[in-house]
């Protein structure tokens, strides 16, 4: 019997209309465009406005692109997660909610945390449910409305982010496509240089833990920044070696979209030219969840049938890890079901 791997056969998105630049947000904070553009790379992001809309609501919009692209019957869905540190709501999880929404009526879902690795690592979950033949129709979401814990009095932080939403569509392949390997790492001693300190159940809200802040994004960029490029590359090379493939063997990096300078640094330890990562950060800037998913369906008419694609990721935990991706069809055609 042939070994069934997890191809993804189709990748959808949905971003906010309205768009933060930085000529606006050099009105709200010290910081001017040349400085954005120089040491982060992000020249606007997309902010989710509208009262109660919440994380669900834009991964609703990429699942429903995605089915539509796929013309897949939600009905037809057996399992989601969603990868998300903004969602709707502590419970229920928000990949329940944009079953409900969507119409998944047979599929269960869950939320998986990993910060900036969510993505990565709810695909790579997500895969051995589909490589033991359990489940044959998998929709794996990443969405973050990061405007919802950004400080926009902070510079330092409210440059890099924004909010969006991707999503692929797993299925099993006989033909060796899809996720080939995965290599995920984390470590809680990074704690300490990025995360959101209240709101949780060590400090859930108080009067006090808003007057502090404790509610955005707390970034020690700096440190973030060291960690970020070593375990990015290294992962990333490691995973390239343990399954023979050199720089002439990868069609494209898919790294995760925090800052322009990593992702250079990346592509340039794995002995790739600067065109082979896909870079869509000038547009959304880092949507924590939603970047490896977006950066796909933006590159979607690029690819072609049995591309090697080399994801990788860092982010808060500290969580880093890499997958080999053999890319299932060609352009935006759909795959052959
Ligand atoms: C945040 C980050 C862009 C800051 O860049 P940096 O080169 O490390 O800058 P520093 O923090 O050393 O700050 C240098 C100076 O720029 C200033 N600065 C910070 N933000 C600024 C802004 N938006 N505009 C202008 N100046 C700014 C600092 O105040 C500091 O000034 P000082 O020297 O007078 O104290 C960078 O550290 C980074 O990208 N880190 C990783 C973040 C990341 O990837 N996060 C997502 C996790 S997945």
């Amino acid at each position: 019997m042939k070994k069934i791997t997890a191809a993804i056969t189709g990748v959808g998105g949905w971003v906010p209309e309205t768009v933060l630049d930085n000529e606006e947000l050099s009105r709200m904070v010290d910081t001017t465009d040349e400085w954005i553009m120089t040491r982060i790379g992000v020249k606007q992001r997309h902010i989710l406005k509208g009262e109660g809309l919440g994380t669900s609501y834009m991964g609703e919009r990429a699942v429903r692109n995605l089915l539509e692209k796929t013309n897949t019957d939600p009905m037809d869905i057996d399992m989601v997660i969603c990868a998300t540190v903004t969602p709707d709501m502590f419970f229920p999880a928000t990949a329940n909610l944009i079953c409900a929404k969507v119409g998944m009526m047979k599929a269960f879902g869950y939320d998986l945390i990993a910060a900036c690795s969510s993505f990565l690592f709810a695909l790579s979950t997500a895969s051995q449910f589909i490589e033991t033949g359990k489940y044959k129709k998998i929709v794996v979401i990443g969405a973050d409305k990061m405007s919802s814990i950004t400080d926009y009095t902070d510079r330092a932080t409210c440059p890099i982010f924004g909010d969006g939403a991707g999503a692929v569509l797993l299925e099993p392949s006989e033909d060796g496509l899809g996720v080939l390997d995965f290599d995920l790492h984390s470590d809680g001693n990074g704690a300490q240089h990025l995360h959101m300190k209240a709101g949780g159940s060590a400090y859930p809200a108080t009067h006090e833990t808003v007057d502090k802040r404790w509610h955005y994004i707390y970034q020690e960029g700096q440190a973030v920044f060291k960690a970020a490029v070593s375990n990015m590359a290294d992962v990333a090379l490691a995973i390239m070696e343990r399954n023979n493939l050199t720089a002439d063997d990868i069609a494209y990096l898919v790294p995760h979209q925090a800052n322009i300078r990593i992702i250079e640094a990346t592509a340039k330890r794995m002995g790739l030219p600067e065109d082979k990562a896909m870079v869509n950060i000038q547009n959304y800037g880092n949507t924590t969840a939603g970047t490896l998913p977006l950066a796909m369906r933006d590159y979607e008419s690029k690819l072609k049938k049995g591309d090697n694609l080399i994801l990788a990721t860092f982010g808060g935990g500290f969580t880093w890890g890499a997958a080999w991706v053999k890319w299932a069809y060609d352009g935006g055609a759909v795959a052959k079901k």
